[in-house]
């Protein structure tokens, strides 16, 4: 017999994710371009591919490992956030935690710190993934407004603390809107979260992919911000081995606990093999990711002017940063409507900003990284065309 009863409420009220009804319409719509994938268009570095082709050969390389990662990972990842984060992990007071991707770390801190009811300030659009974590763990997600360009607004996010308040999460570079935070805007946030006695949650997943001259800071470098930092990073994007689930983490050592108990009832310990992918890859280093990074930023300008083209229908904040960019367009359709268009009558795809929280106004993410520069031209060839007509200023 097959069970019918109600899904728990904890999961009714999770909103469902929009990249699988994109990609449904994309499957439907045979030879569309998709600007939607979140994800870059190399592979990893020979170094990963090379660590793992001995892999396997004793019995003993298949069995659990522990739950926080391998050591030799551990020492290639401290050497890492030393040099390229001036993060120095202090064991007194800080854990490095190795998950199976970034997402899994974000899931194990909600988990960790809130409560039924606990409030997670997150900044409008927010990733959708953070808000499903937070809503799963029976926590509230309260989204604060960014600016026209999605900027950081401190004081707004400063007003929305409330008694209830356990974290403020930044992603910096930022999915979906590609913004780079001004290292001053972060550095308020984190004093404040400190100030407060809150966590201050930082996803760095694109802390490589930053163009026209801005840098990436990682407010886990900043003094005084061990104790109540949580930095989170990625192997999906940089090193381009986003199937092999590899993130870590840097968090406040009384995390470590509860980090465990959540990591040991869903995972038990990161996969080995992709943690020696993982060690490769740091052989490998940062020059490795740098190395496309002008090509990437030469895509991203190019898509910039293409959507120019578009103006004043359809505004696009320049954003220096990860490889999206969010347009928002003057139209009453939905951005699930918009999208529905462009697929089946233009053939070309991108992610709607519902997901993302952005209801009111139409929004659109286009993701430049994951193709190369000519099929990405093309994309936007069929964009910039669908966009003219569904606007109406053909
Ligand atoms: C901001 C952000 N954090 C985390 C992730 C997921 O990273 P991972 O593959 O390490 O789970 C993504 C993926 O798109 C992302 O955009």
């Amino acid at each position: 017999m097959t069970v019918r009863g109600p899904l728990s409420q904890r999961m009714e009220a999770v909103q469902a994710p929009v990249i699988p009804d994109v990609a449904a319409l994309i499957r439907d719509t045979p030879g569309t371009i998709s600007l939607g994938q979140g994800v870059v268009h190399y592979g990893p570095p020979p170094q990963a591919l090379a660590a793992v082709a001995g892999f396997g050969n004793t019995p003993a390389e298949h069995h659990y490992r522990s739950a926080d990662g391998i050591p030799e990972l551990h020492e290639a990842l401290r050497a890492k956030l030393a040099a390229e984060n001036a993060i120095d992990v202090d064991d007194d007071r800080q854990v490095l935690f190795v998950t199976a991707g970034s997402n899994m770390a974000f899931f194990h801190v909600v988990m960790s710190v809130c409560d039924p009811g606990d409030e997670v300030i997150v900044m409008s659009p927010f990733y959708f993934n953070h808000e499903m974590a937070i809503t799963m763990a029976n926590a509230r997600a309260v989204v604060v407004s960014s600016d026209q360009r999605y900027g950081l607004r401190v004081d707004a996010i400063e007003a929305a603390i409330t008694d209830r308040t356990r974290m403020v999460v930044t992603i910096s570079p930022n999915n979906p809107a590609g913004v780079v935070y001004e290292p001053e805007a972060l550095r308020r946030v984190n004093e404040l979260c400190r100030k407060r006695g809150i966590y201050h949650v930082s996803d760095e997943a694109y802390e490589y992919f930053t163009y026209a001259g801005t840098l990436h800071l990682s407010p886990g470098s900043l003094p005084d911000s061990a104790g109540h930092t949580v930095s989170l990073f990625s192997f999906s994007k940089s090193y381009g081995l986003a199937n092999w689930r590899v993130g870590y983490m840097v968090a406040p050592r009384p995390l470590m606990r509860a980090l465990q108990k959540s990591q040991d009832t869903v995972l038990i310990c990161p996969p080995v093999i992709s943690q020696v992918a993982a060690v490769g890859a740091l052989q490998a280093g940062p020059a490795y990711c740098r190395s496309y990074i002008e090509a990437i930023d030469a895509v991203r300008l190019m898509c910039l002017q293409r959507l120019q083209e578009l103006a004043p229908h359809c505004v696009v904040p320049e954003a220096n940063g990860a490889f999206y960019l969010l347009a928002r367009l003057d139209t009453p359709l939905s951005s699930m409507r918009v999208v529905e268009r462009l697929v089946r009558e233009h053939g070309v795809a991108v992610i709607p900003g519902s997901g993302f929280g952005l209801t009111d106004v139409c929004h659109l993410r286009v993701a430049y990284g994951a193709l190369e520069a000519d099929t990405v031209k093309a994309g936007m060839d069929r964009l910039v065309q669908g966009l003219h007509a569904i606007l109406n200023r053909a």
